[in-house]
């Protein structure tokens, strides 16, 4: 079998694709609306210049630089990008659609160019799409400052021109629980420390049109916070570089107030009224599903409780790169939040938003109390192995008197000893010693990307029970379902041409980077990624079949290992499916961990993320009609215990 080069260029092109630049480069509004921008920005500076010098700071695929000179022979564009095989990438581009003499690609930060030598003069126009999520997260106000102070002409045209902060408030119980331990949830008492932690100001980046209405309950109408104006340097309105917006809001609905949605129109031209718009589903009419850019939930420390007109005070603050927000009821009383919000109890940093909703999970705690209602009966001496772990915490509390935990990083040792003294237990931390019988692994560590890492237990459950240990869980089972997505599918389809710019260089660079394996008799093989599958609609469209087994009281394999499974569709193959894999952990007859669904009709999981695997363009045309799928699984030990998948039509 012969593998890819696995060296740096496969390491810069894996973070291509795993970069937004797939998704902006299907958002077709976006295009429009820039290029319309451009258009009208361009034909108004052709009536009184001879040459126009256009800047693109963060060129990407330089698909901005491209539309503006394509609108007029003057134009002459420097588009720099940061970013080395992005900026190789753009040159290449610019060539096949024949403007290597229009525009010069500079692989350097736009902080660090200078005129002439980068730039020959001051430009006239600036076009920048620098925006993530959060609007300013990735440098958009300190890069045009920059562009202002000394790349741009005084009356340079600025693209965008502007954005709209707009922010609704919502209750959200379930999303809440991706965010703080709950005690009722979890029925473990906390430290003060932790329940009073401001946490740190994180956006929860989410695709909230997608969650609505099941997840979300709007309580107010969506509001304007703020308008940042990029057409001149941006002053914030406080000394220590941040800026404060106040708004009052009328609740419209009772409710639990758990946090913020966030979300910007971006004013791409004033004067034209061209607006790009980040608006939930339930907002506009005109939503438009976009992966690259979603809406923001901002939770607020503790949930509120809200009465139908009332009248909040929202307080939007803002540093050059993050956003916070405060919440007050009383509009005399002057909120004290100008520091962004940090976390001082370590919580908040050290787990993700699945290890909340885990620990939040009433079944899966029930099932710890059954585990360990289990072990007890024989009377065991039991570890528990884990990183953030609280199932020990679970069995102890719960009257097992011998259990002892077994924490890998140290960092989270602190932490679960925090919980453990404020519910008055004495914790041993231990190692697996002699007089261990039985080690417990906890299947869901939070550095698990995809579900199939908790191999890497492998050796060690497999060395413990030659010792005579009895291990859980012993028997693994990788499972899979194809599901039709409604829109999740797009990211990955080929770009093609956009505005009849020919961009297919970015779709074989995609092709090259999914493909991680190539082997002469079962073809090429792809990688997953991870998606929490709640956030994306769709059906599922097969049985849920089991892909391979493993059995971790058996030798580690050294070798790959590879199967083959049949999946029958429910309907005819279409662009739409991609396959979900996930993995179940079985502890007992009756207690298995799952990490994506339990059956066909059972809602995913929250507290993991699945392996989405999608079906390349010409497979896709491959399969097209048929009702099966041929899929074959490889499983590499030596490569990081990886697993990654090749489809066929049946019987080819
Ligand atoms: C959101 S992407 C947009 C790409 C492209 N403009 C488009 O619209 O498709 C932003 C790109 O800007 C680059 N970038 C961000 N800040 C930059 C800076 N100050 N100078 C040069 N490149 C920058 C990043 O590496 C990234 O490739």
């Amino acid at each position: 079998m012969d593998s890819f080069d696995s060296g740096n260029e496969s390491e810069e092109n894996d973070e291509i694709a795993r970069s937004a630049h797939a998704g902006m480069l299907h958002d077709h509004e976006r295009h429009l609306k820039f290029n319309q921008a451009l258009k009208e920005t361009l034909a108004e500076l052709s009536k009184t210049k001879n040459s126009i010098q256009v800047l693109d700071i963060g060129t990407g695929t330089s698909i901005l630089s491209m539309m503006a000179a394509s609108h007029s022979e003057k134009v002459k564009v420097v588009a720099c990008e940061m970013f080395q095989p992005i900026a190789e990438l753009a040159r290449e581009i610019i060539t096949d659609n024949g403007f290597e003499q229009q525009i010069k690609v500079l692989n350097k930060s736009s902080t660090e160019m200078t005129i002439p030598e980068d730039l020959p003069r001051k430009a006239d126009v600036l076009v920048t799409e620098i925006l993530d999520s959060e609007l300013i997260g990735e440098g958009m106000l300190p890069t045009v400052n920059d562009a202002h102070l000394r790349l741009l002409s005084k009356d340079a045209m600025i693209i965008p021109a502007a954005a709209q902060v707009c922010i609704q408030l919502v209750e959200s119980e379930s999303l809440w629980e991706m965010n703080n331990l709950d005690e009722k949830n979890s029925g473990l008492k906390l430290p003060k420390h932790y329940q009073d932690c401001r946490r740190t100001a994180n956006a929860h980046e989410i695709q909230c049109s997608q969650l609505y209405p099941d997840h979300i309950k709007v309580l107010s109408n969506s509001c304007i916070c703020t308008e940042i104006d990029f057409t001149s340097v941006y002053k914030h309105n406080d000394t220590a570089k941040q800026s404060k917006h106040q708004i009052l809001v009328k609740v419209t609905k009772t409710g639990i107030l758990h946090g913020i949605v966030m979300w910007w129109d971006l004013i791409v031209h004033k004067e034209k009224d061209i607006i790009l718009s980040m608006a939930p589903s339930w907002v506009s009419e005109e939503y438009i599903w976009r992966d690259h850019w979603m809406q923001c939930l901002y939770f607020l420390p503790k949930p509120i409780e809200v009465i139908s007109g009332e009248s909040l005070q929202v307080t939007m603050y803002h540093d050059n790169y993050t956003v916070w927000f405060d919440v007050v009821r009383n509009v005399l009383s002057s909120s004290n939040s100008l520091q962004p919000p940090i976390c001082h109890c370590n919580l908040h940093v050290a787990w993700s938003r699945e290890t909340f909703a885990l620990w939040n999970t009433k079944k899966l705690i029930e099932k710890w109390r059954q585990l360990g209602y289990k072990l007890s009966k024989d009377d065991k001496r039991v570890v528990i192995v884990g990183d953030s772990s609280l199932a020990a915490l679970v069995l102890k509390n719960n009257g097992f008197e011998n259990v002892a935990y077994s924490e890998s990083s140290k960092w989270t040792r602190s932490i679960i000893k925090g919980i453990c003294d404020a519910n008055n237990v004495i914790f041993p931390l231990t190692k697996v010693n002699h007089e261990t019988d039985t080690v417990v692994y906890d299947p869901f560590w939070p550095c698990n990307i995809l579900p199939w890492h908790i191999l890497q237990i492998w050796h060690d459950v497999f060395s413990l029970s030659q010792k005579g240990v009895q291990v859980y869980p012993s028997m693994l089972y990788l499972k899979a379902a194809v599901v039709k997505f409604q829109e999740l599918y797009k990211i990955r389809s080929t770009v093609g041409d956009i505005l009849g710019f020919d961009l297919t260089k970015f779709d074989d660079l995609i092709s090259k980077v999914q493909c991680v394996y190539s082997d002469p008799e079962h073809g090429q093989f792809y990688s997953a990624e991870p998606y929490s599958m709640i956030e994306y609609q769709h059906s599922i469209a097969s049985d849920i079949v089991t892909l391979m087994d493993f059995n971790l009281t058996d030798q580690p394999p050294s070798k790959d290992i590879l199967r083959s499974v049949t999946i029958k569709l429910d309907t005819e193959f279409s662009k739409e499916m991609a396959l979900v894999v996930w993995l179940d952990s079985v502890y007992s007859e009756d207690i298995t961990f799952t990490t994506g669904l339990t059956s066909k009709h059972s809602p995913w999981v929250q507290y993991s993320k699945q392996a989405v695997v999608f079906i390349p363009g010409f497979l896709k045309k491959e399969l097209s009609g048929s009702t099966t799928i041929d899929c074959t699984v490889l499983y590499r030990p030596g490569h990081d215990h990886d697993v990654v998948f090749s489809f066929s039509r049946m019987g080819f």
